[in-house]
């Protein structure tokens, strides 16, 4: 089978390939799908660039939607030709998503009116605003700001945030502003001057920030963080951002991996995640929420934009408008033979 991975550590572009090799098995626990549509993300290419130690090859690929075709042992809630989404393991397995075949570690039923490409669009997006929300503790009523929220993590945080009753203002260029606003997010534009434009609108400071707009880890002077920890009311611990950890290091904000052992930053504001971290992590990701939030994208109380479909064997496309940070909604790879 085809399967996009790679044999070693650096920048996608270079070390990325489409690759011939074997059907993986599932192990305990875990199933195989054959992939219909797969999500891609940034995350994938900090996997190449080396996020996570461990053994190589390795695949990308961390949100999938296809049907079972095996299962592992112990293994009762899904049977072969069933629907589902999931993640893979990709700490440590050879093929990851990207991939004609893919081995799931964590899954949840698709339901009939989801189509494949909507449901690979949920699984990173839902669970980070998810962890994120939940680790800012947005309840009913709070006066949050999601920078970036025309981001898909930025665009599931708003949504997620309204469902919780929390009341949401939002910083997203053009491409989305007026869908956020309609569900009923208050909305400008992010960039100078953005701290006083929230103030204005939330009629005073808001109670909470999250970040999740992409940054250039090598420029980190041009920040969010000030305009955020302004926007709050001048508290960083107030703000927890997901991308900018070199800003978080220099003024006190939160990150996604607060207090987290076995992760430090390196120079240039990556976090570096030892064996043992990386392991810990992937257990605690917030997994459990992705069959609840399918339902909800079923009933079209919920959804992922997508940018733009792509047959697998034209990935470099899609990491090219991905790496510009401008992907504007989700980038899905489609495994030729689905396409
Ligand atoms: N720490 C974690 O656990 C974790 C997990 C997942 C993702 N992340 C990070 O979260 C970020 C978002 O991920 P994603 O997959 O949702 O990204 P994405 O959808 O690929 O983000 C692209 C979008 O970002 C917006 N954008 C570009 N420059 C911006 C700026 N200067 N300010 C505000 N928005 C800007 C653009 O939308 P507009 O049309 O609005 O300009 C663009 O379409 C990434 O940096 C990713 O690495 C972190």
């Amino acid at each position: 089978m085809k399967t996009l991975r790679f044999q070693y550590f650096g920048e996608p572009a270079d070390v990325l390939n489409l690759e011939e090799t074997a059907i993986p098995v599932p192990g305990p626990g875990q199933i195989r799908v054959t992939v219909h549509a797969c999500g891609l993300t940034p995350a994938d290419w900090a996997l190449c660039r080396g996020l996570f130690p461990g053994s190589l090859p390795r695949g990308i690929g961390l949100e999938v939607a296809g049907t079972v075709d095996a299962v592992g042992d112990g293994v009762t809630d899904v049977v072969p030709g069933d629907r589902v989404l999931g993640v893979p393991d990709y700490v440590g397995m050879p093929v990851a998503g990207a991939s004609e075949f893919s081995v799931l570690s964590y899954w949840s039923a698709i339901p009939a009116s989801l189509g494949y490409v909507a449901a690979a669009s949920l699984p990173m997006a839902v669970e980070t605003a998810y962890r994120s929300l939940d680790q800012l503790q947005v309840v009913a009523g709070t006066k949050l700001l999601v920078h970036g929220a025309g981001t898909t993590v930025g665009f599931a945080a708003v949504q997620i945030a309204l469902l919780r009753g929390a009341q949401v203002f939002a910083t997203a260029g053009a491409t989305y502003a007026d869908q956020l606003r309609a569900f009923g997010a208050q909305v400008t534009n992010y960039g100078e001057g953005m701290a006083e434009r929230i103030k204005t609108l939330a009629g005073s400071s808001v109670d909470l920030a999250l970040d999740t707009a992409p940054v250039n880890v090598s420029s980190s002077v041009f920040s969010s963080l000030p305009d955020l920890i302004q926007a709050v009311g001048n508290d960083p611990r107030r703000v927890l951002t997901i991308v900018d950890f070199a800003g978080a290091a220099r003024l006190g904000t939160r990150t996604s991996f607060d207090a987290d052992e076995g992760i430090s930053i390196d120079d240039t504001g990556k976090p570096v995640v030892d064996a043992a971290a990386a392991e810990r992590l992937a257990r605690e990701l917030r997994h459990t929420v992705l069959g609840e939030f399918a339902r909800l994208a079923a009933d079209g109380r919920f959804m992922i934009p997508v940018a733009r479909t792509f047959p697998l064997k034209e990935w470099r496309a899609a990491l090219e408008i991905s790496l510009s940070g401008k992907a504007r909604g989700k980038l899905i790879l489609i495994p030729d033979r689905m396409s």
